[in-house]
């Protein structure tokens, strides 16, 4: 499915925590493993390796019981942790699209190592399999988010913001905050202090990726691209409480 396909799951997608255990057809998982190799990063200098899982092979103090997990691996860089959930959430809307459930999952780890390059680092799983409950919402009621008022400050960007708005994140604690406007958007994550840090300091920057992926798939909607930027004026102006992540330019 191309990025503008994507744009409609927004809307409805959810995170499915029962799953049937029957595992998914063999040809189906073909092909989300050839849709793994298809997919856009938001750097595109950060090596990752992504790869598909059966539950056995997974390690969580409550494990979400689904029949397959994604794990994510990635080099450890500047914008790693964001590049991994921009990636990821197209394989959550991916799997939305295609009938099956998926849930994001940080605390879960591969049971034994995993990955074919030994530099990379483990990030995050995604748990996905068929779902035992409704896949998708029905309206918008239903999402437990912030307003747009709450999570920005700009006009004139809204619709590329609401996709931003309904995007997942770690104990829905939704991070960001946008500024900006005229064709820019400036991205920003919620400071942690010391102790919460240790928690969800990581959790927190995948998250704004997961967000990124959503402005970037709504841009895509309305025909238009994106370009992400440095911007050193929005980076020295951060609002209180925040630190500057990135800037993502509409053309
Ligand atoms: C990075 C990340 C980590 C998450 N970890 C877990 C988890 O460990 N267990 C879980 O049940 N849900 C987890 N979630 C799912 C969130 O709780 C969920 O996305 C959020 O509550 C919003 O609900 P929704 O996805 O149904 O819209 C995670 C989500 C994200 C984005």
């Amino acid at each position: 499915m191309k990025p503008t396909g994507y744009y409609n799951i927004i809307f409805k997608r959810k995170s499915i925590r029962k799953y049937e255990t029957t595992p998914i057809e063999e040809n189906k998982l073909d092909e989300i493993s050839f849709y793994l190799g298809t997919l856009k990063p938001m750097y595109e200098d950060i090596k990752t390796e992504m790869k598909i899982v059966p539950l056995k092979d997974i390690k969580s103090l409550r494990p979400i019981k689904a029949p397959h997990y994604v794990l994510i691996y990635s080099e450890v860089k500047d914008g790693y942790l964001e590049n991994a959930g921009f990636l990821l959430q197209q394989v959550d809307l991916y799997l939305s699209a295609n009938g099956m459930g998926s849930c994001w999952v940080g605390m879960a780890k591969p049971a034994k190592e995993m990955s074919t390059n030994k530099s990379l680092e483990f990030v995050i799983a995604l748990a996905f399999g068929k779902p035992m409950e409704p896949l998708h919402r029905e309206s918008l009621i239903e999402f437990k988010r912030k307003s747009l008022e709450d999570i920005s400050n700009t006009s004139g960007m809204n619709e590329l913001l609401e996709a931003a708005r309904l995007a997942p994140s770690g104990i829905n604690s939704q991070p960001w905050f946008f500024a900006g406007g005229e064709s820019m958007i400036h991205a920003y994550c919620i400071k942690s202090n010391i102790l919460k840090a240790i928690l969800y300091e990581k959790i927190n920057k995948i998250d704004m990726g997961i967000a990124i992926c959503h402005i970037w798939l709504a841009a895509k909607h309305f025909g238009k691209d994106i370009q992400l930027i440095c911007n050193k004026e929005a980076e020295d102006h951060a609002p209180k409480g925040y630190d500057y992540i990135v800037t993502v330019e509409v053309q």
